[in-house]
């Protein structure tokens, strides 16, 4: 079951790996991306260029080429789709001319990590939801744990699941509701097609993969604390982008307004 999901999540992102950026443009992505490498940058700034990072269902490189453009020297990003991981070679080249001596790119499905050896990196980032496409994540939790060094850290960003009911709406499924609230089993719809199924992670799913692997939370974020529809029709070089961009960085930790949020972006360090 968990096998032919995957296969669905790789033939959709081999499909779409090409246009795959360009999807994530809009002022809500904007200020999403501003809140992230906000608080991101806590775990950045304590790590070397040095220390080996992995960056796990890595797409085109959200967080591979931020690194790389830091210098991190030994930068690992997996990633199922042979495409996506394509786009990122490309981008990174475009960024870097030394990319092939400090990336390391390996196609395979992040259920198993096992080419890599416990404690071999400092950090493994998993961010834009690519732990939402498994209901197995716990595993892949467990996997991203084994793989990172005792004071290392983890980070993850998810599907919220509180904070999804207006995306779960908006697909024109409301009979999906339900069951997306109660038990967080949701899909990935291309307009009216489902693709692949999805978990939406609600504070208990989180805070258990943290009491299971006895962690250190050191951020937990919501992404973002201001809903989508608020937003529509505010232009990024207007004064107000820059007042809803400094209230979502503002309270985006407030510990009741972060729940609202689509998307929920936690740090951990392991003792
Ligand atoms: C929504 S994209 C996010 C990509 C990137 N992390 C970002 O923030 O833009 C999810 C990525 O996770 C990858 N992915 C999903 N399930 C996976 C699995 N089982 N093994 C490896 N990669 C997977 C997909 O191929 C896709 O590239």
């Amino acid at each position: 079951m968990a096998t032919r999901n995957v296969r669905k999540v790789c033939a959709l992102h081999d499909s779409i790996a090409s246009v795959y950026d360009s999807r994530y443009e809009g002022t809500f992505c904007q200020i999403h991306d501003a809140v992230t490498w906000h608080y991101l940058q806590e775990v950045i700034a304590v790590l070397d260029v040095r220390d080996a990072v992995i960056d796990v269902g890595a797409g085109t490189g959200y967080v591979s080429l931020d690194l790389l453009q830091r210098g991190f020297r030994d930068v690992t990003a997996v990633d199922v789709s042979e495409a996506m991981l394509g786009k990122l070679r490309r981008n990174a080249y475009g960024l870097c001319a030394d990319a092939g001596d400090r990336l390391s790119l390996h196609a395979r499905d992040f259920h198993d990590l096992s080419n890599f050896g416990d404690c071999s990196f400092a950090a493994a980032f998993c961010q834009g939801s690519a732990l939402a496409c498994t209901h197995d994540y716990a595993q892949v939790y467990t996997e991203m744990h084994r793989i990172v060094r005792p004071s290392g850290y983890i980070n993850i960003s998810v599907d919220n699941r509180l904070g999804s009911a207006a995306k779960v709406l908006r697909t024109g499924k409301p009979a999906d509701l339900e069951q997306a609230l109660a038990t967080g089993s949701w899909h990935w719809y291309e307009g009216d097609r489902r693709m692949y199924d999805l978990h939406l992670f609600s504070e208990g799913d989180l805070m258990s993969l943290v009491s299971e692997h006895a962690l250190e939370i050191t951020r937990l974020v919501g992404k973002i604390v201001l809903p989508r529809e608020a937003l529509a029709g505010v232009e990024p070089q207007s004064p107000a982008f820059g007042v809803a961009l400094q209230h979502c960085i503002r309270y985006a930790t407030h510990p009741c307004l972060m729940w609202s949020s689509e998307y929920v972006d936690l740090t951990c360090r392991i003792p």
